[in-house]
């Protein structure tokens, strides 16, 4: 949450500053702003809403500052204000700051800077203040006395007046990378904002300090001593990021979940023998598999799977319940965390939360090198490539893809596992066979149901983790209140809100619970419900609309069941006029509790 560049160099900062924000922005989109030096003055500009407010008022200031800092923001703490944007400014105007993540302790700073007049309600305007209280000292001991203050998660962007063209950075729990290139020094949350200029990258590690000039970085520990750091060749193709001729990135990424699966799958493949290709303890009592979100959803999908197939307990947990419940979680436990992004801060605390306690920690990530792929012992990677939408896709396919791949490593009958293995291998033509078969009969479905207050998701089984993720997508980019619920458990309560047409997606894939699914059909057809089917049967009688797709190995049928539910999102939205890249109100990386 949030996103973080900064630059110095030979070249006027702006334009690279502008374009890197654009490239974050999925990292929260509620406000951003720009700190350019020019001789040690600082002059800022910052705008409430979205990235593109600045574009005209940082083109009329024409600034030629080679030097800046810059932000996008995701708030926290005040809401979303001109005032609230960062960059934020200490009082004798001698440090500007840019940040990402949470002072936990901001209140007690504030109390302890009485004499200051803070501009802003962020956590984050103590640290511009706290710097200044230093006094004239170097200012990496200005920072080094500054971080062991603060208490929760950042990545700082930092200027000083007192070495104008020197870009100073540092982190703890957040993510922040330096790039170099013939250009001049670089800082940023992510790769993505690089430019073609950068040709060599770092990650700094907690703590750690950078001090970037036009054409040197020097690192330090947390206490000031100098460190080596090794850098990593960087591409800038690889990591350019393109919805080419498509309208949203998260059209185009629902198409790109074969390469997704095929890419991931192709990693525990070779020469058609399969093999994780890690050290997995042989058979844990336990396996537990931890996440937020959809990443979530996949668990759960994961769960059913491993279970059936594996026949190993599972228990799936939402990351920020994990923490806080007194999981009884040992060393002969695995513990899976799911996240696409390797950031999610509850994610990565309940990875914490279960080393400590001594399981065997696993991480199904898509971002590499991110924190979550760091802490965790073992990593299995999606493949997905980078996504950009704020509602995911292809990374929760590519998810699902390495669940079944770690029920495939476990599972001891031959008959089944040659099974279950050859399905996988079809998985992405699977997939591919309904993208080619459903998005007309998705649209079609959207346009009945795009002008509802609210809609109910029902499915049995594995058909119910996969509609969990259905609502989830469809009330997160259309605002169409959505719930999901077992097929069977709408008549305990919730079906007192089904009334002539509320519209009743059903799953009905799920083929040894098929009867028992229609049956809970007829329920809610008999109060009125207009009910749209995916399925795998030709029809549904007195169904409103029915979109058949075909059928694979039952347990890796979510992965073909989710793609007619992620398309009608998606045209629900677009018919309801929604931004469907940057729903309001979320972030793409959730880098806050
Ligand atoms: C779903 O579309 C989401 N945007 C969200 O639920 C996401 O899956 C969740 O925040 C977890 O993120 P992660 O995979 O990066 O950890």
């Amino acid at each position: 949450m949030c996103g973080i560049v900064g630059y110095t160099g030979d070249k006027r900062a702006a334009p690279f500053l502008l374009g890197g924000l654009e490239k974050l922005e999925y990292r929260g989109y509620d406000s951003a702003g720009v700190a350019l030096s020019e001789e040690g003055n600082f002059q800022l500009l910052r705008r409430a809403g979205r990235v593109t407010q600045l574009k005209t008022p940082l083109e009329k200031l024409n600034s030629a500052a080679v030097t800046g800092i810059a932000h996008t923001r995701w708030a926290t703490h005040g809401p979303p204000t001109e005032e609230n944007a960062h960059p934020h400014l200490s009082e004798k105007k001698q440090w500007v700051v840019v940040h990402n993540g949470i002072i936990e302790n901001a209140e007690e700073l504030r109390r302890e800077l009485a004499d200051v007049k803070f501009k802003s309600e962020t956590d984050t305007e103590v640290i511009p203040h706290l710097l200044e209280k230093q006094g004239e000292i170097n200012p990496v001991e200005a920072l080094v006395n500054t971080q062991k203050r603060l208490e929760g998660a950042w990545a700082l962007g930092i200027l000083c007046a007192a070495m104008p063209d020197t870009l100073f950075c540092a982190c703890k729990g957040s993510p922040l990378l330096v790039g170099v290139g013939a250009g001049g020094t670089y800082l940023a949350s992510d790769y993505a904002a690089f430019d073609e200029d950068v040709t060599t990258t770092y990650r700094l590690c907690d703590g750690e300090i950078g001090v970037l000039t036009k054409n040197t970085v020097c690192f330090y520990n947390c206490d000031g001593d100098i460190i080596d750091k090794s850098g990593e060749k960087f591409s800038w193709k690889e990591q350019r990021i393109d919805k080419g001729d498509y309208e949203h990135f998260m059209r185009s990424e629902i198409d790109q979940q074969p390469l997704a699966l095929r890419q991931t799958l192709a990693q525990f493949f070779t020469d058609g023998a399969f093999s994780l290709s890690c050290e997995l303890p042989e058979k844990p009592r336990k396996i537990w598999l931890i996440a937020c979100g959809s990443a979530y959803h996949a668990c759960v999908t994961g769960k059913y799977v491993i279970e059936e197939l594996a026949k190993i307990p599972c228990e799936t947990a939402v990351a920020s319940e994990f923490r806080y419940c007194y999981p009884l979680i040992g060393d002969s436990d695995l513990a899976v965390f799911v996240s696409q992004s390797g950031e999610t801060a509850d994610t990565l605390a309940a990875v914490r939360e279960a080393n400590a306690n001594g399981a065997v920690s696993v991480g199904i990530v898509n971002v590499p090198g991110s924190a979550i792929a760091r802490e965790c012992r073992i990593i299995l990677p999606t493949k997905a490539g980078t996504e950009v939408a704020v509602a995911t896709t292809k990374a929760y396919c590519a998810q699902l893809a390495v669940l079944y791949s770690l029920a495939l490593h476990y599972v001891t009958d031959s008959k089944q596992k040659n099974a279950f293995q050859q399905a996988l291998r079809r998985l992405p033509e699977d997939v591919q066979q309904v993208l080619d078969t459903t998005e007309k009969p998705a649209m079609d479905m959207a346009r009945e149901i795009y002008e509802a207050e609210h809609a109910y998701f029902i499915g049995r089984n594995l058909d119910f983790s996969t509609v969990l993720e259905g609502s989830l997508k469809l009330k997160e980019i259309s605002y169409l209140h959505s719930e999901a619920y077992p097929a069977g458990e709408l008549k305990h309560g919730t079906i007192s809100l089904v009334e002539e047409g509320t519209p009743v997606i059903a799953l009905a894939c799920c083929e040894r619970l098929l009867p028992k699914t229609l049956a809970n059909i007829r329920e809610v057809m008999a109060r009125g419900a207009a009910v749209f089917a995916v399925t795998t049967l030709d029809d549904i009688e007195d169904a409103r609309g029915v979109i058949t797709i075909r059928k694979t190995h039952p347990l890796v049928m979510p992965s073909l069941a989710v793609v007619p539910l992620q398309l009608l999102s998606y045209h629900v939205a677009r018919l309801r006029g929604c931004d469907i890249d940057k729903p309001r109100n979320l972030a793409k990386s959730v880098t806050v509790e």
